[in-house]
């Protein structure tokens, strides 16, 4: 797909089907998150942790029961806020390539506030020592054809100076 239209069919997706994601697919969207930008990259590079075994996704709230979900955590940032920005940017790379794949997806905050008050699950997911999750994509075949955005046009207020 081409950019354009990659960025009009991004859409959240909150209902999915059981089917599984394919392997070459989910690697695909690994290798996307390893493109993002990142903030600080020696001291604050983030760590993906992907879970499709399903007794694990059944721990976590908020997944919309999507068969994939790849959480991003990152070590303490010595900047404030720099390690949600890096999650943001992985996650958005994610999301991009992972529609461009015809996977449904959805960005997720909640799944993650849930689990930082979780540190046994944490653990059991193998989220790396000293990392906080911060941000998740749910990846999966959505149930419904998402409607995509017909034009290309700006929406978010904006002033020129
Ligand atoms: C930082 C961030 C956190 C989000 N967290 C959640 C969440 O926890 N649960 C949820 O249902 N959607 C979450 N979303 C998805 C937004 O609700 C969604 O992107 C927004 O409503 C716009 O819809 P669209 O993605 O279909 O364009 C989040 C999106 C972002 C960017």
């Amino acid at each position: 797909m081409e950019l354009e239209k990659v960025l009009l069919s991004r859409k959240s997706c909150r209902k999915f089907t059981d089917k599984p994601v394919e392997e070459e697919k989910l690697e695909k969207v690994v290798i996307s998150a390893s493109l993002a930008p990142l903030g600080l990259p020696r001291m604050c590079t983030p760590a993906l942790t992907v879970v499709t075994d399903k007794d694990a996704l059944a721990k976590l709230n908020g997944t919309y029961n999507a068969p994939a979900l790849i959480i991003v955590s990152c070590p303490p940032s010595p900047a404030p806020g720099i390690g949600d920005q890096n999650a943001a940017c992985v996650v958005e790379m994610m999301s991009l390539m992972a529609t461009d794949l015809g996977l449904g997806n959805i960005y997720l905050y909640g799944v993650t506030a849930g689990l930082q008050k979780d540190t046994d699950l944490m653990a059991e997911l193998g989220i790396p020592e000293k990392h906080t999750p911060l941000a998740a994509l749910a990846l999966g075949y959505g149930e419904e054809e998402i409607e995509i955005c017909k034009e290309f046009v700006a929406k978010l207020p904006m002033n020129r100076v």
